[in-house]
């Protein structure tokens, strides 16, 4: 780690932002979603000492320390904020905490009463440490590593706030939303506001671009889908934008399959993160001369690695080799993914 700028000029340099400016490589840059977390033994060794999640996300030296880890082990293009797309819906007032072993627990919002107690006034106060730690992970990454802030997308963040925590069939916010779109749009709305304030905060601090996580937006039929997916995220890049006009953002609608063209054209993004289940030669095709591709190598194929890995990593770099192309996973690291296999694929896609 030696250098510490961050001006535009430099930024230009950094091969992860050539890609989302329109530019095709040779050696297409990397990071791995989920790149920090437990599958790192020297993750684990931090995450014991601090005695909930949370904690460590709103602790800046231990959340820049393991945002840095997965830089020093595998030279990736990019570092992503170490934080969590709940810590806005604790910043609103919805209390949030991880239950070990269960994920996330918040107590349900499913009421027009519920939701007025929302307030985005205080997000920049609130979220203070993550700021920090955004500001101290730029001062120590080298020049050619860009910074990704992030948010969780106003749908998949309403999904936690109304079911409470995780779910398989989504029940909850699909009733909430169906019975009394009114009073769920204004939970949207409030999380729009919000998350335009959080990510224009995370810029002000040094991220170099910006992604929103969308990861239930493949439950949505293409109306709600409209509604919920698209139009908030259109809103968010156009509110983020016109504070820092030049800031690069990639959105990850998790599962809209055909949907992701439309949101790559109406949302103004300036490219997609794709999951596993994206045709490579359509979005080839459909979404690389619109924008900058980025995935999508599924994270099994990590796990297991071997001559299976090898052969998924190279179909993916030859399909999207012609158009601006980001090298990633269709989803997070899973968690039992042994370290030297991470390594094997950095090697496969630089060694090309
Ligand atoms: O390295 C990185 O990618 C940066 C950090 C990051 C985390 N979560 C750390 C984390 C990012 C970008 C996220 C995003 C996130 N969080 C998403 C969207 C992306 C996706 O994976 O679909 C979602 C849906 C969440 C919500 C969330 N956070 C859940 C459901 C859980 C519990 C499930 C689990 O894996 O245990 C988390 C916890 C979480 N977020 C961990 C990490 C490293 C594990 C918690 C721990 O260490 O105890």
């Amino acid at each position: 780690m030696n250098g510490k700028g961050n001006s535009a000029v430099r930024g230009a340099e950094k091969p992860f932002l050539k890609a989302l400016a329109g530019e095709a490589s040779d050696r297409p840059p990397m990071w791995l979603m989920r790149q920090a977390g437990r599958y790192l033994p020297e993750y684990r060794a931090i995450r014991a000492t601090v005695s909930g999640f949370l904690e460590l996300c709103y602790t800046p030296e231990l959340a820049t320390e393991v945002t840095l880890q997965p830089i020093r082990r595998y030279g990736f293009d990019a570092a992503i904020l170490f934080s969590d797309i709940l810590v806005v819906p604790d910043a609103l007032g919805q209390e949030v905490t991880f239950v070990e072993g269960e994920g996330p627990k918040l107590a349900p919002i499913r009421s027009a009463a519920e939701a007025r107690t929302l307030s985005a006034d205080w997000i920049r106060q609130r979220l203070a440490p993550v700021f920090e730690t955004v500001e101290s992970v730029r001062s120590k990454l080298p020049d050619e590593t860009a910074l990704i802030g992030f948010a969780g997308a106003p749908w998949t963040v309403a999904c936690y706030m109304v079911e409470g925590g995780g779910s398989r069939d989504f029940t909850e916010v699909k009733r909430f939303a169906y019975q009394d779109p009114k009073s769920f749009q204004d939970v949207i709305d409030v999380l729009v506001d919000g998350t335009i304030d959080y990510l224009c905060a995370q810029v002000e601090a040094g991220a170099d671009a910006l992604q929103l996580f969308d990861t239930w937006a493949g439950v949505l039929p293409d109306d709600a889908f409209a509604a919920y997916v698209t139009e908030p995220a259109r809103k968010i890049v156009a509110g983020v934008r016109a504070k820092h006009p030049d800031i690069p953002m990639i959105g990850f609608p998790r599962g809209a399959g055909v949907g992701y063209a439309r949101y790559l054209d109406q949302t103004g993004v300036n490219g997609v993160s794709i999951d596993v289940a994206v045709d490579l030669d359509w979005a080839a095709k459909t979404l690389q001369p619109k924008g900058a591709v980025q995935g999508n190598l599924d994270p099994q194929r990590l796990l297991v690695g071997g001559d299976g890995l090898n052969a998924a990593a190279d179909r993916i770099l030859t399909a999207f080799s012609d158009g601006p192309f980001i090298f990633n996973l269709g989803h997070g690291v899973i968690k039992e993914t042994p370290p030297e296999h991470v390594e094997a694929l950095v090697e496969r896609v630089r060694g090309r």
